[in-house]
C-alpha cells in the first residue's frame, strides 16, 4: 500500500468512489423556503431509537435551511430516477417545479416513485470537517419494491442483481 501521509483529494475521491452507495434526495423547509439535494451520504445509524444520518457540505446554498429546519425527508431513488438525481444535484430557484412529489406526514415533499421514504425529525447536528453530520429520528416511513439507483466510481449505475448471502441475523 502506498504512503498515505499525503492524501491528495483526487486519490481520496477515487478510493472512496469504489464504495458503492445508493442515491437519495433529501428535502427540508424553513420559513417558507423548500430545498432539495441529491446525496450519497445517507446511511442507517441506529435501530433503537430509529436514527439515520447524512452529511451536508458546508458551502451548500441550502445549508441554512437544512440546519434551521425541524426535520428532513429522505427519498431513496430507484434505478429509473437518475434524471431526478441530476436535477437535485444542481441549484434551482424552484427545485420542485417540474418534479412529481407527494407530501410526508410532516408536510415535506417526497419524490414520487422512490423505493423508500423516511420522514425524520432532526435529532443532532455535528461538525465533520468540511461537512455537517445531520442525524434524524425516523417518525414515519414507506417502502416500495424495485431496484436502486447506485453511485459507483463517480457514475450512476443500475442493474443491481441480488445474490444469496449467508444470514448473520
Ligand atoms: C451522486 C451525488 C452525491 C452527492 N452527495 C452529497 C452529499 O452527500 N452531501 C452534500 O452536501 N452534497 C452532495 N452532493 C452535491 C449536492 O447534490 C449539490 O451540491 C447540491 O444539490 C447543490 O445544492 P445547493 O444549491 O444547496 O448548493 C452530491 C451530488 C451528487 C451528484
Amino acid at each position: 500500500m502506498p504512503d498515505l501521509s499525503h492524501v491528495s483529494q483526487p486519490d481520496l475521491r477515487r478510493a472512496l468512489g469504489q464504495f458503492a452507495t445508493g442515491i437519495a434526495v433529501v428535502t427540508a423547509r424553513h420559513e417558507g423556503r423548500s430545498v432539495g439535494m441529491t446525496i450519497s451520504s445517507f446511511t442507517s445509524l441506529s435501530m433503537e431509537p430509529p436514527l439515520v444520518l447524512w452529511s451536508l457540505r458546508d458551502n451548500a446554498r441550502s445549508r441554512a435551511v437544512f440546519e434551521a429546519a425541524q426535520g428532513f425527508a429522505i427519498s431513496v431513488l430507484s434505478e429509473s430516477q437518475s434524471g431526478i438525481a441530476a436535477h437535485f444535484a444542481r441549484g434551482h430557484a424552484d427545485p420542485f417545479a417540474d418534479v412529481e412529489t407527494i407530501a410526508a406526514a410532516s408536510g415535506l415533499p417526497l419524490i414520487a416513485g422512490a423505493l423508500a421514504h423516511f420522514d425524520c425529525r432532526t435529532d443532532r447536528i455535528y461538525d465533520g470537517g468540511d461537512h455537517r453530520i445531520l442525524i434524524g429520528r425516523v417518525s414515519a416511513l414507506s417502502v416500495d419494491e424495485g431496484r436502486p439507483l447506485v453511485f459507483f466510481a463517480s457514475r450512476f449505475s443500475h442493474g443491481v442483481v441480488p445474490m444469496e448471502v449467508a444470514s448473520h441475523a
